[in-house]
């Protein structure tokens, strides 16, 4: 017993010690917001690849979410892309069908929003959710209290399912490396449900979670310094979002959650961002943007 304290204890000095030598790359997921009838944001950038990189790496270091990598680059091999192969990054994004207001979480499309309130700005962030049979389900929650340095307590159900797979996690996981939570949890009124960081950043833009949201821990930690308490949380499922930028109504398709992608569900998307404003749309493109599900903004108007 008296080792395994003095164990934890260094553990949680090495986590004080790296939380004061941490530094947040704030800039990396903030996007100037656009005016009101419009919507796009960004723009997609490019990086050209070296002999060692892979998806989980170029995510990780652009700050951006695997899956999202994935999508916006198809047919190129996640492990071994190869040198000299130029990557698309998933920079550019529409603003989902939502009042432009606090945090709000996009299921289908693995990211987070956070409006600040006197800001020019929106802060956007890669998430991973949770996995199949333990969804991070649709709601209108808000934020209730932010914890510095959690330790976990794995639910029953959580132990059970590692140890049919021979993994016996502790009762209790104190912070540090191991700790699945990462520097920072942010609870949610409801219960049982947190945003937190992670010691497994390839889980970043993934449905890999218990319902759980994660984030990359640099995010969180900038999340953190400006969230404030019972900033409301909304968590919706849009895979198809319309929106405007000037005269050009874009279209963006991302996998949904179940089922396959769905070309009536895009058209539904179109005709509701068409309502107040008439738009000259290539319908075969809307057809074309649905059935690719790249996560990436399209022009959709001719
Ligand atoms: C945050 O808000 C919740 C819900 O209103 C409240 O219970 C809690 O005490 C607040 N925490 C802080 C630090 O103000
Ligand atoms: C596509 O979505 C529509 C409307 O939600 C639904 O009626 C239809 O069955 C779906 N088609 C497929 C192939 O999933
Ligand atoms: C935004 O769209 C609405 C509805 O079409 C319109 O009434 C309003 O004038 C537009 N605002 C701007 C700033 O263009």
């Amino acid at each position: 017993m008296q080792n395994f304290s003095s164990v934890f204890r260094s553990i949680i000095l090495a986590a004080v010690v790296c939380g004061l030598t941490f530094t947040p790359r704030v800039h990396a997921a903030a996007y100037t917001l656009p005016e009101d009838n419009n919507s796009l944001l960004g723009a997609v950038k490019q990086v050209q690849l070296v002999y060692e990189d892979t998806f989980a790496i170029i995510a990780r270091r652009t700050g951006v979410g695997f899956s999202g990598l994935q999508r916006a680059n198809p047919g190129i091999d996640e492990w071994l892309p190869g040198a000299g192969v130029s990557l698309a990054l998933p920079t550019s994004m529409l603003l989902p069908a939502t009042p432009r207001q606090g945090v709000v979480i996009n299921l289908a499309e693995l990211r987070m929003y956070f409006f600040p309130e006197s800001g020019q700005q929106v802060f956007v962030y890669p998430i991973g959710i949770g996995s199949e049979g333990r969804e991070t389900p649709v709601m209108q929650t808000s934020v209730v209290g932010k914890i510095e340095n959690p330790t976990w307590y794995p639910p029953q159900s959580v132990r059970d399912r590692h140890a049919a797979e021979g993994d016996i996690l502790p009762r209790v996981v104190p912070p540090g490396p191991d700790n699945p939570l990462g520097p920072f949890a942010i609870q949610l009124a409801r219960s049982g449900y947190f945003i937190h960081g992670t010691n497994a950043p390839i889980g970043v833009g993934q449905r890999v979670s218990s319902g759980c949201i994660r984030m990359y821990n640099n995010h969180v930690a900038s999340l953190v310094a400006t969230l404030p308490n019972r900033t409301s949380v909304r968590v919706i499922d849009q895979p198809y979002k319309a929106g405007w930028q000037g005269d050009d109504l874009y279209l963006e398709a991302h996998p949904p959650l179940e089922g396959a992608l769905n070309h009536s569900q895009a058209v539904a998307a179109v005709i509701s961002a068409t309502k107040a404003r008439d738009a000259d749309v290539d319908w075969g493109r809307v057809v074309e943007v649905a059935r690719t599900g790249s996560g990436l903004p399209v022009r959709i108007t001719r």
